[in-house]
């Protein structure tokens, strides 16, 4: 198993080299990625390079069996090529072009850009073809942002035509009546720099769509460099988990071979173990395959402020969760704390002073386990009956049109990933586009932007045995960001058994009571945010709004369809009632955690040929014990276990059974 740290040899004397190479071996690393950022480094001068000082880098950690993963630099231009040619900048929205002096200052679209994009990647790709030690590329440094310069006007025009084909579909689809915008050229159509200014929905999502497009497509330029003249390496890049909201990674994904992911669990406080699990998720969903993390949190982090140190056995206890859910290499967010530059304050491994400490220690501690145990878990895949149905377009469609000042699809979509991880369901999280045949379980939330093919295999899929639940706001928009000429849930009302009479768009997370009937018991909730009230066409109703105008009325239904159900969820209610609800479902469909464990600990289910892995995750806070029957080895200790197993605090047991 790859197990890494991110190296800068260019911020140390060459001298120290050597004793980084010892220390990483002796901690189990044996991968690390370098040059990201060192474009100015490797390229001086326009079409002047020096890769002496790399070859010499890689030659020390290769002589120590290091292997390493190269990054592109293209996310920190050299200052020679912006002070030449400031059209690369990118324009932030308010058309403020950025300047130099950060990172990810570039037009991704900007042609004079691209050109020396083009140079620095074919040159280090030239460079490092067949190197031995070079195992694979990392191509630039977590994109995003979007760009609204010139350039992006006109490659926005030419998207468009490629999409539309004519100015008459494009005007139909956006409903350009509205407000007389009707387009007569491509060159009148703007971006919607949006300041106070609301603008047609379907000319701001297909912005977004645009600029997300824009960087796979500049990503696909530098792939395709890669592959003509180093084939046969992985091509990988950095993304930013569940959080990250401008870019479709499903498409960022597609051309990569592999993904891999940044990620910083205590950074502005610490987030809670489900929200780094589902980041996870997200990250093996986007290719249907296992990840690496290509920066894992190693030290106290920040940039103008310094936030917590990693308790002890947290750095341990987050690489093993990494691993639990998918990832088959750690690579640790950086060997050495850097002295200087805009991340003094964003620790590493080692401190400033290179002197190994705790956090070493506690790397090199997993190093150990690792090598005894990585190359059984490589490989081996997460095991899910459920799944959540994640949406880009539906993201896109809620930041130009955020409802109100209190919904949030990542809320949502939270807060039914927490219930099902509470009772320890393996939870895969797919594109609107995945097979859903296997699942038991799909939770599809707020798919507001619902195209026909979509809402027919969700269809399909109910009505082959599956059970779906979906909620407010799904089925409101075509593929365009225009309102449905139905009634809501629009294409899933059938499926739901359930029109919606009348919404109310609330400004509270808690302004309705919600009273759970039938088989969800009768127990009292809260809900907010939105509602739905329901009427219900064949559906069963399994909760009502008990207060508002609205008291009595239905707000939860469930429609058997076929061979399965759908559920209609027209509220955002709370954590209470959505276990409710989960609870239901896993017992009606047979869904079921791997053992059966207390609260606060973690179980996540890998498999392969070799067998079956049951990770067990000690994150209540105190020792909990866990009764693991027969049992097996225990890959972390080495050690035979069965029966009642004590598991300390942020300990990890892996079961191979
Ligand atoms: C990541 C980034 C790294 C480093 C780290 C700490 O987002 O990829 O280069 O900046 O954060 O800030």
């Amino acid at each position: 198993m790859y197990y890494g740290a991110d190296y800068y040899p260019e911020h140390w004397p060459e001298a120290r080299w050597t004793e980084d190479a010892v220390l990483m071996r002796e901690a189990g690393i044996n991968v690390v990625r370098m040059a990201e950022f060192a474009w100015t480094r490797m390229e001086p001068r326009e079409g002047t390079f020096d890769f002496a000082w790399l070859d010499r880098a890689i030659d020390v950690l290769a002589g120590h069996g290091i292997d390493v993963v190269l990054g592109t630099p293209t996310a920190t231009p050299p200052a020679w090529l912006m002070r030449s040619h400031p059209e690369c900048f990118l324009v932030e929205e308010d058309r403020r072009p950025l300047t130099f002096g950060h990172r990810r200052n570039y037009c991704p679209t900007n042609s004079t850009y691209r050109d020396h994009t083009r140079r620095i990647v074919a040159a280090m790709a030239e460079h490092y073809a067949g190197h031995p030690a070079v195992i694979g590329w990392q191509i630039d440094n977590e994109f995003g942002d979007r760009c609204y310069c010139d350039s992006c006007v006109r490659a926005f025009h030419i998207w468009l035509e490629a999409r539309y084909g004519s100015l008459e579909r494009l005007n139909a689809a956006w409903g350009t009546d509205f407000w007389s915008h009707i387009y007569t050229a491509w060159n009148e159509i703007p971006l919607p720099w949006s300041g106070s200014h609301t603008h047609n929905p379907g000319l701001a999502l297909d912005y977004r769509r645009f600029m997300s497009d824009a960087y796979v497509d500049y990503q696909r330029l530098q792939i395709e460099i890669l592959r003509q003249y180093d084939p046969g390496k992985f091509i990988t890049h950095n993304f930013m988990g569940f959080g990250y909201p401008k870019l479709n990674y499903y498409d960022l994904a597609q051309d990569l071979d592999m993904v891999a992911w940044d990620n910083y669990p205590r950074f502005q406080g610490l987030r809670h173990a489900s929200m780094l699990a589902l980041a996870h998720d997200t990250m093996r969903g986007l290719k249907s395959a296992n990840f690496w993390v290509m920066e894992e949190q190693s030290g106290p982090a920040g940039q103008t402020q310094l936030g917590k140190t990693p308790r002890p056995g947290e750095i341990p206890f987050w690489t093993w969760q990494a691993i639990a859910h998918g990832a088959d290499a750690i690579v640790y967010f950086r060997w050495r704390t850097c002295r200087f530059g805009a991340e003094e304050y964003w620790h590493g491994i080692l401190d400033h002073d290179g002197v190994p400490r705790r956090r070493y220690r506690e790397v090199a501690k997993v190093g150990a386990q690792l090598q005894r145990a990585g190359d059984v878990i490589v490989g081996s895949r997460v095991k899910a009956r459920a799944a959540l149905l994640l949406s880009y377009d539906s993201r896109f469609g809620f930041q130009n049109q955020p409802l109100n000042s209190v919904f949030s699809y990542e809320r949502v979509f939270e807060s039914y990933y927490r219930a099902l991880w509470n009772r320890n369901i393996g939870l895969d999280v797919v594109s609107p586009d995945a097979d859903l045949s296997d699942y038991a379980i799909v939770i599809a939330p707020s798919v507001y932007i619902l195209p026909e093919d979509v809402a027919r295999r969700l269809r399909e899929y109910v009505s082959a045995g599956g059970a779906l639940v979906t909620s407010c706001r799904s089925g409101v928009m075509d593929e365009h960001n225009v309102v449905v000429n139905q009634t809501l849930p629009g294409p899933l009302s059938e499926l739901c058994g359930v029109v919606v009479d009348e919404y109310d768009s609330l400004d509270s997370v808690d302004a309705v009571v919600l009273r759970a009937e039938g088989p969800l018991g009768d127990a009292q909730f809260m809900s907010g945010v939105w509602v739905d009230v329901l009427e219900p066409q064949g559906a069963e109703v399994i909760a009502r709004y008990g207060s508002d105008y609205y008291a009595g009325q239905p707000a939860v239904t469930a429609h058997r369809f076929g061979e399965g159900l759908a559920v209609y969820v027209g509220t955002v209610p709370d954590v209470a009632f959505i276990d409710v609800l989960c609870r239901w479902l896993c017992e009606e469909f047979d869904v079921r955690a791997p053992l059966d464990v207390p609260d606060g600990v973690e179980v996540v289910e890998r498999n392969s040929d070799a067998g079956r892995l049951l990770f067990l995750l000690n994150g209540a806070g105190g020792e909990r014990v866990v009764d693991v029957g027969v049992g097996g080895e225990d890959l972390v200790s080495g050690d035979m276990v069965a029966g009642h197993v004590a598991i300390p605090s942020l300990g990890v047991v892996v079961l191979r059974a």
